[in-house]
């Protein structure tokens, strides 16, 4: 799976922490699924502080990495 030009809305559950794919080759996106590993790349993890939905970046260029910054717009 390549990067996406778009956000990822997700609805989010109070206390769940999630784990985003920072690399780009998840065959799970927006989240990790192992696939970085033999890179140096890391999933960033996120715990939800409520009920919710997280727009989580697609582009992977966000500077405010899991969610979503609007840097996509730049691409
Ligand atoms: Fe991309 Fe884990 S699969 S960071």
């Amino acid at each position: 799976m390549t990067a996406r030009r778009y956000p990822v809305p997700i609805a989010v559950e109070h206390g769940k922490t999630y784990y985003w794919c920072a690399c780009g080759q998840s065959n799970t996106p927006p989240f990790c699924d192992g696939s970085h590993q033999g890179t140096s790349v890391r999933p960033v993890a996120y715990t939800a502080p409520r009920d919710k939905i997280v727009f989580f970046c697609g582009c992977k260029k966000t500077g405010q990495p899991p969610v979503c910054d609007g840097r996509h717009k730049d691409l």
